[in-house]
């Protein structure tokens, strides 16, 4: 073993995910006895739909267990892109549809076909975490743009002309985002893909949550060009965030530099995940996803209002997703503190803001609506008996 333990200078600007330090500490307290609520979780209840686990099963017993393609099996790109003409009647090549593991995978993907060192890449504060970090192994900038609920916590085309410089090269949106539940219009991405493109730049639109929007038009940015890289997943609608796959539609003149990194990086896509995900596009399993999602809508009109008698601001409706981005400044001034704090004396654990960046993150919590009305009945009784006494 060499003395010096060698880590990259990167490493100290790749931050952890705090939610996972305080997920670890909430199960020390169940392991205790202690009955925890979590709405700390940014994954689904509900288990995989049995037409997947068969289809998952099935090709097991087949030994479907080598390699596929590095953009993954033709039949499930092909099943993306049907998916795509029968949801929104947007015609989309198969070829360009990667399949990759999980979202995660193709924000990578694509961010490392796109980044060179020194290059910045747009996005809102508070987002996704894990782009910043992506960016930042690439050598590249993230360029985060404070954002609050005057924008609904989103991008503007006055964000993208504002901040855009000789280094930016791409935007990122996610819409819905991630912790906010909030959309950007189609106005306002038509208007911030026609800014994009006018300055030569990329524009990345991670629809993970796409699946799960609740009363506003639902939108692909499909349907308004066919130049940007969209992503999404298996993970969140679909309910499979363990079998690790998600897809990016990339523009046509790109699909051979993401088919060789994708070689490279991955190889390929899981196999068994892939044959399991042929099933999610069938009546039967998408009329059970959409129960669910209106399962998801019931859980949010329950829990926002409840938050907001409780005193919690939430001041930007959230319209998809299965997040509540709530301004917790009323009961404390660091909101890392007060989950701790919540954790430990009302047993509820809720996201602090720093997960999500550094605008104003200590006024803010993020609640996961992922469990059951009932249980999450039972988090608001032991939050505002707790508040109580704040
Ligand atoms: C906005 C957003 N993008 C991407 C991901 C990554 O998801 P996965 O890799 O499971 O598809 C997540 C997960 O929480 C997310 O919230």
């Amino acid at each position: 073993m060499p003395k010096k333990f060698h880590l990259a200078n990167r490493m100290s600007q790749i931050k952890p995910f705090y939610v996972m330090d305080l997920l670890a500490h909430a199960k020390a307290l169940e392991a205790k006895g202690r009955s925890i609520v979590h709405m700390e979780i940014g994954e689904p209840d509900f288990s995989t739909a049995q037409p997947i686990i068969d289809a998952g099963q099935k090709a097991l017993e087949e030994q479907k267990t080598h390699y596929t393609p590095a953009l993954g099996l033709p039949e499930l790109r092909q099943a993306v892109a049907d998916y795509y003409q029968k949801q929104f009647s947007v015609e989309i090549a198969a070829e360009r549809v990667a399949i990759t593991p999980g979202a995660s995978g193709a924000l990578h993907l694509v961010l490392a076909v796109l980044v060179n060192p020194g290059e910045q890449v747009l996005m809102a504060d508070p987002g996704y975490p894990c782009n910043r970090h992506f960016v930042r192994l690439l050598e590249g900038e993230s360029l985060s743009v404070p954002v609050d609920a005057e924008t609904d916590f989103q991008l503007t085309p006055a964000h993208i002309e504002q901040h855009w410089s000789d280094k930016t090269i791409a935007a990122m949106v996610a819409s819905p985002s991630n912790p906010t539940g909030t959309m950007v219009s189609r106005d306002n991405m038509q208007k911030m893909i026609s800014i994009v493109e006018s300055k030569n730049g990329a524009m990345l639109i991670d629809e993970i949550y796409q699946g799960l929007v609740y009363e506003t038009e639902n939108y692909t940015t499909l349907e308004l060009t066919q130049n940007a890289f969209v992503i999404n997943s298996f993970s969140k609608y679909f309910g499979m965030t363990g079998w690790r796959l998600g897809w990016v539609v990339v523009p046509e003149n790109y699909i051979e530099a993401v088919d060789r990194l994708a070689q490279n990086i991955f190889l390929a896509p899981p196999t068994l995940s892939q044959h399991a995900a042929l099933a999610a596009f069938s009546d039967e399993t998408l009329a059970l996803l959409n129960n669910r999602r209106d399962e998801f809508k019931k859980r949010r009109d329950y829990l926002m209002p409840a938050l907001q008698s409780s005193g919690f601001e939430i001041t930007a409706q959230p319209q998809g997703a299965f997040y509540l981005y709530a301004n917790c400044s009323k009961f404390c001034d660091d909101s890392y503190k007060f989950v701790y704090q919540l954790l430990e004396e009302a047993g509820v654990a809720v996201t602090p803001g720093i997960d999500f960046g550094a605008n104003r993150a200590e006024q803010y919590v993020r609640f996961a609506y992922t469990q059951p009305v009932e249980v999450l009945e039972e988090g608001v009784r032991r939050l505002s008996n707790f508040l109580k006494n704040c």
